[in-house]
């Protein structure tokens, strides 16, 4: 029978926010509730060190903070084809990379669009920054059907800035393949609706760094006084003016998360026509999200006092690692990497 399998991953650089959730997790969910897939869902706390070496203990509190994120929105770990893995306890998976590392050019990588722009932020730019991406390539690989079957699946659920990753990471199967010898089952990238939710500043991204973000444990009073302070349509000062709502956050907000369609398009019809004001959109958008979210922070809650994180992500770990085993020994056959004798 075909192996189906997901892989996909995040930073653990912090608690996990609004474009988290319609970027990546509702489709992680939608791979998990599916029950088709075996999921390897990773906490890329090596990555985190591209950006936050210099703060090395924030690590240990993040994994927790993502982790109980996403058991909050629903991942189930006790499921079993769902794992939660923590990066940095999977030695074979450095070494894929560091294998990975010999057949990635370095004009290729230095393209990545995605890197450009994130490198535009940085002061410094260390070597493991540089090559993340082709990091990333080896927790997607690590995972691979082997040995690979037709029908076989390996689907990485991503928001839009890792999709040039995801291509990236079918080149160089490719060429491995084609190189040494059929290993890889080249990844097919998923991306929802939403691949990335604008910031509470009217941004392009939501980002913690960036100071614009709704997190997932925040309380409703803080929900409600980020929503009343969102950047809106900047030309309209006053409320019978008509507005635009197709790049208004406030708009893009209520379209993500608000169920009642009907409500969405009267708001959108009278902002459009001036007879409705900001502060009314804004009620009812933090109506929406605190009813979205109180659940979620719920969970949460509840979750911190009685979950064992450290038996999820031990046996999660040990999944992926059976898993990953077979894979790295037969690239160390491919690539002759074995005693000479
Ligand atoms: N780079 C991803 C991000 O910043 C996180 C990540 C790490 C990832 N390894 C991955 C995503 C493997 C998909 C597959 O969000």
């Amino acid at each position: 029978m075909a192996t189906k399998r997901v892989l996909t991953g995040m930073r653990t650089t912090g608690q996990l926010h609004l474009g988290h959730y319609v970027g990546a997790l509702k489709l992680w969910l939608a791979a998990q509730d599916s029950g088709a897939y075996d999921c390897f869902f990773l906490l890329a706390d090596i990555q985190a060190l591209t950006t936050h070496a210099d703060k090395p203990e924030l690590l240990t509190k993040s994994v927790k903070e993502v982790v109980l994120d996403w058991l909050a929105v629903g991942l189930d770990p006790t499921r079993s084809n769902v794992h939660f893995v923590l990066q940095s306890q999977i030695p074979e998976r450095s070494e894929l990379s560091v294998l990975f590392t010999m057949i990635a050019k370095y004009n290729e990588v230095i393209r990545n669009p995605t890197l450009k722009t994130e490198m535009k932020e940085m002061k410094e730019i260390t070597l493991g920054f540089i090559s993340y991406p082709v990091d990333q390539v080896a927790d997607i690989y690590m995972v691979s059907p082997t040995p690979p079957l037709a029908g076989d699946k390996l689907l990485v659920p991503v928001g839009e800035d890792q999709v040039p990753h995801l291509e990236y990471a079918r080149v160089l199967a490719r060429r491995f393949n084609e190189q040494y010898g059929k290993v890889f089952v080249p990844c097919s990238a998923l991306v929802g609706e939403v691949g990335r939710l604008v910031g509470i500043d009217g941004q392009a991204k939501m980002s913690k760094s960036l100071n614009n973000a709704i997190f997932l444990a925040d309380d409703s009073a803080t929900v409600r006084a980020k929503v009343r302070g969102m950047f809106t349509d900047p030309k309209r000062i006053r409320a019978d003016i008509p507005g635009e709502t197709e790049n208004n956050p406030l708009f893009i907000y209520h379209r993500a998360f608000n169920t009642n369609k009907e409500e969405v398009a009267e708001l959108t019809e009278r902002y459009k026509k001036g007879t409705v004001g900001d502060v009314e959109v804004k009620e009812k958008l933090i109506r929406v999200l605190n009813e979205f979210l109180e659940p979620i922070r719920e969970r949460r809650n509840d979750l911190e006092r009685t979950v064992d994180i450290r038996e999820i992500i031990v046996n999660g770990t040990e999944a992926a690692r059976r898993v990953c085993k077979p894979v790295v020994e037969s690239v160390r056959e491919k690539m002759h990497l074995v005693y000479p004798i």
